[in-house]
């Protein structure tokens, strides 16, 4: 293998160093900058990735300034980017290394392990690339790259890591696990790799057999199912909440301030406490429904169970469908005019402004835009 690592480290740097791309990580020192860059990139694509990377190293330049921040603020920063418990997670770990390391990120991939939601990759990827660390960081593009290089249909992550640590440049660790991802997302592509472009095709095993097209075999994915939802969207007049904080409370009709709804409505909303899917993360009050014909009378249920006085009929809104990794949502909304109050502790009422201001589910901004259209110029509009 070692002649055969040395031909791969020595093509693919080569390669690297001439076509990689000016990414705002790149370049960086900062351990803390490498990994928050690392966890974005976990489950997002490089270009999503880049405009959120720089609007939060301006929000949170420094690992110190991360640990103080409010899960509210680092949610909303992280707004759109999906998979939210990375970002639960990433301030965990900052306030857990301020805690115990004195601020500075552990600087082996064995104790950054360690660290809220630091896996294999994470740990891998952050020591080789802002430490030096000669270990592998094998995400799912490395994984094709070496099923491809070594024509192996169905390797295990024990074996790909084995493969990977034996193929690490131990002079340039990080730039290595960058360009062999690199190879990975702008080559050595899924369906069509462009296998004459590659800087490691005449070491390519694959390339060779003629079975590039079937590394890594195919697997049959699950079917995800799938759930409606009907959605209470209660808007009422003249209401505005009070400034997000924290733990919430029952912003109640009346209680307007001078700043907030400035177009005098607002719209009842609560926080999804626990840890689960789109914990921290603020929506409209919804439950689960058998089928689509359903939803009508579930969401007048629930508006009930509110204790929300209902003013007019429910306007339906368009079907809003979200795609989460294991399940797939059709959220169905209904506008109603309500006078009440509400019952419920978790929930605040929150102007057009405000709304920008609390961390959204992407469906819940999509449902919150198309309820402020409707409610300003009627349901015709739709
Ligand atoms: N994917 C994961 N990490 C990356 C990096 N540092 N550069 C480009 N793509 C990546």
């Amino acid at each position: 293998m070692s002649a055969e690592a040395e031909a791969v480290r020595c093509l693919l740097l080569a390669a690297y160093d001439a076509r990689k791309r000016d990414l705002p990580w790149r370049g960086e020192s900062d351990p803390y900058r490498i990994w928050v860059a690392e966890v974005m990139l976990q489950q997002t694509r490089v270009k999503t990735v880049v405009p959120y990377y720089r609007r939060w190293i301006r929000h949170f330049p420094s690992l110190e300034a991360l640990a103080e921040a409010r899960e509210e603020e680092v949610l909303l920063a992280w707004q759109g980017l999906g998979y939210y418990a990375r970002a639960r997670r990433l301030l965990a770990a900052a306030q857990v290394v301020r805690e115990r390391y004195g601020g500075e990120l552990p600087a082996s991939a064995e104790e950054l392990r360690r660290l809220p939601g630091v896996g294999d990759y994470t740990a891998g990827a952050v020591a080789s690339m802002a430490f030096g660390e000669a270990v592998p960081a094998v995400d799912g593009n490395v994984k094709r790259v070496l099923a491809r290089l070594f024509d192996l249909p169905d390797p295990g992550t024990a074996e790909l890591r084995g493969l990977a640590g034996a193929l690490v440049d131990p002079h340039r660790p990080g730039d290595f696990n960058q360009a062999l991802m690199e190879l990975g997302s702008t080559v050595c592509l899924p369906r069509s790799p462009l296998c004459p472009s590659c800087p490691l095709e005449t070491l390519c095993l694959a390339r060779g057999r003629g079975t590039v097209g079937e590394r890594p075999a195919r697997k049959g994915r699950p079917a995800v199912p799938g759930v409606e939802m009907a959605v209470v969207v209660a808007v009422a007049a003249s209401v505005t909440g009070a400034a997000p904080e924290d733990g919430g409370h029952a912003g109640r009709p009346g209680e307007a301030r001078e700043t907030g709804a400035s177009c005098g409505i607002s719209f009842f909303l609560r926080k999804r406490r626990g840890t689960g899917l789109l914990a921290g993360m603020w929506e409209f009050p919804g439950v689960q429904v058998a089928d689509a014909g359903r939803a009508r009378g579930a969401a007048l249920e629930l508006v009930g169970e509110l204790e929300l006085d209902v003013l007019g009929p429910p306007v339906e809104l368009d079907a809003v469908a979200h795609a989460f990794t294991h399940l797939k949502v059709r959220y169905r909304p209904f506008v109603l005019w309500v006078s009440g109050v509400g019952s419920d502790t978790e929930g605040r009422w929150l102007g057009p402004e405000e709304l920008s201001r609390v961390p959204l589910p992407v469906a819940q901004e999509r449902i919150a835009q198309a309820a402020i259209e409707v409610v300003r110029h009627g349901p015709q509009s739709l």
